[in-house]
């Protein structure tokens, strides 16, 4: 089978924006062993990498950014094993949704900003936020969710390079965000994400992980329960968010190759 997938790369320049809903990036193309060889390529390096932090490899989940990635890339990796996906955008999970409803074990994470009109449809579309950045949204959420009748686990993204990221509370916000939506009953506070500044250099990133992970400490301690998802690394840094702690990674670029803008 011919799948619509670029030659894997290691490295990207991360990119938020560029993608037009329902539009996919069929423009490259190779085989799905092309796939399957990156996705080997990939475990290897996490369970290397979980090895240097004195962890099993099965502690790191690997979240597949599927981005302007074409529904037969995405049923290729199901069919290779990846059970958690990653879109930023619920009008592209909405495009690919019909062409994907048999993945029955898919989870679906909502990985960039969610908008407070289009909340009603998220909750429809995916099974945990990992982008919550604001009192707002949480607030709408929660409305959504008791009407529903449903419990979805969120991630409070982090913002610890305000000059080169826009997603994300500040880290001060952090303590009363967090304390708020403990208060929220059908919203489930599991951890935090961030987004730091692209730097060629995965090391360079690695005080930005430590950070994530020392303020998700602090913050268990002060509310006095367990946060223990902690999703931080993309396809040039994950090594280093591994070995600083991230409980998941969310690549792209490393598996399905360089997206087009
Ligand atoms: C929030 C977020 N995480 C992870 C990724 C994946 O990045 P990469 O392709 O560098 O692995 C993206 C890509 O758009 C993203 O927006």
């Amino acid at each position: 089978m011919s799948v619509s997938v670029s030659t894997a790369a290691s490295t990207g320049k991360h990119r938020r924006s560029g993608s037009i809903a329902g539009c996919y990036n069929r423009a490259v193309s190779s085989t799905a062993s092309t796939l399957a060889v990156s996705l080997e390529s990939v475990r290897t390096r996490i369970a290397a990498a979980a090895h240097r932090s004195g962890r099993p490899a099965a502690s790191v989940t690997l979240v597949a950014v599927t981005k302007t990635v074409p529904p037969e890339a995405i049923r290729e990796a199901y069919r290779l094993g990846v059970r958690h996906f990653g879109e930023n955008r619920v009008q592209e999970r909405e495009a690919k949704r019909p062409a994907l409803g048999e993945l029955r074990e898919a989870v679906w994470h909502m990985i960039g900003h969610l908008q407070r009109n289009k909340v009603r449809r998220a909750i429809e579309l995916f099974d945990r936020l990992d982008s919550l950045d604001s009192l707002q949204l949480a607030e709408k959420l929660e409305a959504v969710a008791a009407e529903r009748g449903v419990r979805i686990p969120v991630l409070i993204e982090v913002r610890l390079a305000p000059e080169e990221t826009k997603a994300g509370i500040e880290p001060e916000a952090l303590p009363a965000l967090a304390a708020h939506v403990l208060r929220l009953p059908h919203l489930e506070l599991d951890g935090l994400m961030t987004v730091p500044p692209f730097c060629p250099d995965p090391e360079q990133v690695r005080p930005y992980f430590r950070r994530l992970r020392e303020l998700r400490d602090r913050l268990a301690a002060q509310l006095g329960r367990p946060l223990p998802r902690l999703s931080m690394g993309m396809s040039h840094d994950f090594e280093v968010a591994i070995e600083e702690g991230a409980t998941e990674i969310r690549l792209g670029t490393a598996l399905f190759g360089l997206r087009q803008p």
